[in-house]
């Protein structure tokens, strides 16, 4: 019989004593002064974190035993059980989840080869599983001290991020600093949450931009929540705080399923599927020139506050979302007539061609809702590739085998009525509303291409015939009958009609099959 040396528990209980003892090690993180400093910067620990965003009870952890190998610079005095991340898994309403939550407390979160390895580990576990990733960010980035072990570490997790993508939906949650390039990180998954004040991302911070570009910039304004949603478009959803943070992780997830094979989750349906609401009849105006509120035809559509939209503050003339249709979810785009007349441009074509994709990489059927005048002019937007641009929005629905269905609710001109879920990029079924115009542009513009020479030759500039050349225009393409008559649109739908007619259209669709030739993968114009 071995002898047992006089640190090791002689009794059982002894032995449930150390691992109690051990346990409570674990969950100390850095300390209590770096707690009360994460504290006094108004942020949550990361296990005040995990236990705000899971079920009561639920998590799970793996791995707080694991330490650090390193020893130079100080490390010897830095080790931690469990290191810079807490990883585990545990439930949100009820359905399974993987999760890792950067401690701040230890080395500020710095990302060690001890981190990567957990978080790997933990990836792995998600993709066998079939379970979403939900990442809790908040650390100073690359951990100094270990060089290029920390380096490749971050490697493996881009690697990782990129074999998951499209078989379980990441979503990463920014609680904190994200500098340099462990951007790429949250920058890889499917959705980042930024929380407004505390999360920061960037490549360069303000003192390097100041050396290589003499520009002056502070760190909300280079990298901040709202510039993140609003400008660059890396952040999806902006929270106030970190609560708002985790209740929208919470609820995006309650649209999403747990993998590329599951449907996504259906709720049992609180509307009935024949409400047909009366003020969808009245809500576009006649007058082609005045806008309207395309919020206002989703929320008549779509199953009531069942919609979660994404991206709000980013490209706001195009508006992407979750929704509802009798409990089913769908993936919701559409212009905002609103903003910029609904025309698609560069940042609008990125906007929707990710949604889309998504969308179809994740079963979520697609409910398109067209009113756009066509792509942006201008010499910035051409300068800026939105040939390269908008080509992906065709492209991506092109490639989505998921159901889709479109309705042209007002303009569907030139190629915004191509790209935007027409007939011929295989959308299953196409509506039409009364009030709406599929043409190669707008009348006036198409009666002084075709005769404005004429025109100007006759008395008065031709003003009664431009008049009468731009009805019979309107009458033909300004309507959407001519279209149906060759059965490019499917039907012709009054507004209130639209709901019934969706639900029963997507419940034919439910089980679509698609082939597709083998191919390694397409080449989308990035
Ligand atoms: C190890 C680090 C660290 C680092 C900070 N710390 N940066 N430890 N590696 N990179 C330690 C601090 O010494 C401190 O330890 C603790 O983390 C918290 O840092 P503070 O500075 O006290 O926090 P705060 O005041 O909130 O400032 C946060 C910060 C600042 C603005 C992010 O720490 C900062 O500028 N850090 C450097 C960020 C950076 O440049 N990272 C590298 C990015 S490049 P104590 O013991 O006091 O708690 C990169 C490459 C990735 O990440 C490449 C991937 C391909």
């Amino acid at each position: 019989m071995t002898s047992r040396s006089s640190e090791t528990p002689s009794s059982p209980d002894a032995l449930l004593a150390e691992l109690r003892a051990r346990r409570e090690a674990i969950v100390q993180g850095g300390g209590a002064a770096r707690v009360e400093a994460q504290h006094a910067k108004g942020k949550l620990t990361a296990r005040e974190r995990l236990q705000r965003l899971l079920d009561e009870g639920s998590f799970v952890e793996v791995d707080g035993y694991v330490t650090h190998r390193h020893s130079d610079f100080g490390m010897d005095r830095e080790r931690h059980p469990g290191d810079s991340v807490v990883t585990g898994f545990g439930k949100i309403a009820g359905r399974r989840v993987c999760v890792y939550a950067q401690d701040f407390t230890v080395l500020g979160g710095s990302f060690s080869e001890a981190q990567g390895q957990k978080v790997a580990k933990l990836m792995d576990l998600a993709l066998d599983a079939g379970v979403p990733v939900i990442g809790l960010n908040d650390s100073v980035g690359a951990r100094i001290q270990e060089g290029v072990y920390s380096l490749a570490a971050y490697a493996e997790l881009f690697w990782r991020n990129t074999q998951a993508s499209g078989i379980v939906p990441q979503i990463s949650v920014m609680l904190g600093p994200c500098a340099g390039g462990s951007v790429y990180s949250p920058g890889l998954t499917d959705f980042v949450i930024m929380t407004k004040g505390t999360s920061h991302m960037f490549i360069t911070g303000p003192e390097v931009i100041k050396t290589v570009t003499h520009e002056t910039v502070d760190l909300e304004t280079l990298g901040g929540a709202m510039t993140h949603s609003a400008v660059s478009g890396v952040a999806h959803f902006v929270a106030d705080d970190e609560g708002q943070a985790l209740a929208v992780t919470r609820r995006l997830l309650s649209y999403l399923p747990g993998n590329n094979a599951e449907p996504p989750p259906a709720v049992p349906p609180a509307d009935s599927p024949w409400r047909m609401d009366p003020e969808l009849d009245q809500l576009v105006p006649l007058d082609p020139s005045q806008a309207y509120d395309m919020q206002a035809v989703i929320a008549r559509i779509f199953d009531r506050d069942s919609w979660l939209e994404v991206h709000t503050h980013f490209a706001p003339n195009a508006l992407t979302g979750f929704a509802r249709l009798h409990g089913q979810v769908v993936g919701v785009v559409a212009q905002q007539p609103l903003i910029l007349a609904g025309v698609i441009d560069i940042d609008a074509s990125d906007k929707i061609a990710r949604f889309i994709r998504f969308c179809d990489a994740f079963n979520i059927p697609l409910v398109t809702l067209v009113d756009s005048p066509g792509f942006m002019p201008g010499v910035a937007q051409e300068h800026g590739g939105i040939i390269r641009h908008g080509a992906k929005i065709v492209y991506a629905y092109s490639e989505a085998t998921v159901p889709k269905l479109a309705v042209i609710t007002r303009k569907a001109y030139g190629g915004a009525y191509i790209v935007m879920s027409s007939k011929y990029i295989r959308t299953d079924l196409v509506f039409a509303w009364p009030t709406a115009e599929i043409a190669v542009m707008g009348a006036e513009g198409a009666v002084s291409i075709l005769y404005g020479k004429d025109l100007k030759k006759m008395a008065a500039g031709g003003e009664a015939e431009r008049a009468r050349l731009e009805a019979e225009f309107r009458e033909k393409f300004g309507r959407p009958y001519h279209a149906a008559a060759s059965g490019h649109v499917d039907d012709i739908l009054a507004p209130s009609e639209t709901r019934p007619r969706l639900i029963a259209a997507l419940e034919l669709l439910r089980d679509k099959q698609t082939t597709r030739r083998p191919r390694k993968h397409g080449n989308i114009p990035l």
